[in-house]
């Protein structure tokens, strides 16, 4: 079994997140932004916890400024990602970063990465979709033009709602009234939860925002009661295990509880998050798996079965992907 070659489905990744450094070090050369500070002297990406990874997120991702900028990133990230064996990804897209929140700008930004997702899926036969995002630390108010920029563009390609950010501020039932907005557009609702602000984080997600994936959600294993829920309803949980690792959710890929989680039934699936930050791909994360718990062929196929049933786009694409997968699952 080639790891490398195994078509894969990626449910959770954030397309600026995704900029390898040199991408972005080019671009602020380009446009004389000294950035020094957040990249090491081997050139990876710099950063001593979540909350400073966050802020050296945002400062890598202030050199994208127009839609140009973001059309080049598309490129470059499903290039990667189809080089991985992706297939099919779904990308966190932030209007916060494209336009500030308007919706005039974030058409514009929208219409360079759908060209550029489409020149993709011609060239490398990869088929991304995208997961509008409002950031969790700037706050419920700041989300409501980010949800009317999502139910105004909901569609094909803009098929789903989520949050991110630092899990730890303000409460998820502050951003209901933009996750009602994106529900009544007709988008798909995930949320990150479960990734820093433990089992209660995931119950909230579900109670409070209704959400049917989950971002990370992997502290669950700290509640008994919530795996049999979880198992029971089958939300799916969005695993980044390497991001986990890197960012000391878990102390090691041994302690993730992503092969516990399955075997008690909830329905996991695994994507990379921010590839680059965490130096992973998608190959390197199956690698780990199956080093780490013996997963097999057969694991893996259960794996893309679980994300493109779980994958938040149309019927006619799924059954595309699906035809794409059949000697693999
Ligand atoms: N934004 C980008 N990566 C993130 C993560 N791992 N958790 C929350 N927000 C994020
Ligand atoms: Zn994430």
């Amino acid at each position: 079994m080639s790891l490398a070659t195994l078509p894969k489905i990626e449910l959770h990744l954030h397309l600026e997140g995704a900029a390898p450094p040199a991408f972005i070090r080019g671009l602020a050369a380009e446009k004389g932004i000294d950035l020094r500070d957040i990249f090491t002297e081997d050139g990876g990406y710099a950063y001593r916890d979540f909350t400073h990874f966050l802020s050296v997120y945002e400062a890598a991702t202030s050199v994208l400024t127009g839609p140009d900028d973001f059309a080049r990133l598309t490129t470059a990230v499903l290039a990667e990602s189809a080089a991985h064996g992706v297939i099919y990804t779904e990308a966190f897209l932030s209007p916060d970063f494209c336009g500030g929140g308007d919706l005039g700008a974030w058409r514009e930004y929208l219409a360079a990465i759908r060209e550029a997702a489409d020149r993709a899926e011609a060239s490398d036969g990869i088929v991304m979709r995208g997961i509008v995002t409002p950031i969790r630390h700037f706050g419920p108010e700041r989300a409501k033009p980010i949800a009317l920029c999502a139910a105004e563009t909901a569609g094909e390609f803009i098929t789903g709602f989520g949050i991110g950010g630092d899990e730890m501020a303000g409460k998820l039932k502050d951003f209901a009234w933009s996750f009602d907005m994106a529900r009544e557009a007709g988008l798909r609702i995930t949320a990150h939860a479960g990734e820093w602000g433990g089992a209660g984080s995931v119950w909230d997600a579900i109670n409070d925002l209704g959400v049917e994936r989950v971002g990370h959600g992997v502290q669950a294993i700290e509640d008994p009661a919530l795996v049999d829920h979880l198992a029971e309803t089958g939300v799916v949980l969005e695993c980044c295990p390497g991001s986990n690792v890197v960012l000391g959710v878990f102390p090691s890929w041994e302690s993730h509880p992503i092969e516990k989680l399955r075997t008690r039934g909830v329905r996991v699936t695994v994507s990379t998050d921010d590839p680059p930050f965490f130096r992973t791909t998608m190959s390197y994360e199956y690698g780990r798996l199956a080093d780490t718990f013996g997963w097999d062929e057969e694991i893996f196929a259960q794996l893309t079965r679980t994300a493109l049933e779980a994958a938040f786009c149309d019927e006619a694409t799924r059954e595309t992907l699906a035809k794409k997968l059949e000697p693999s699952i």
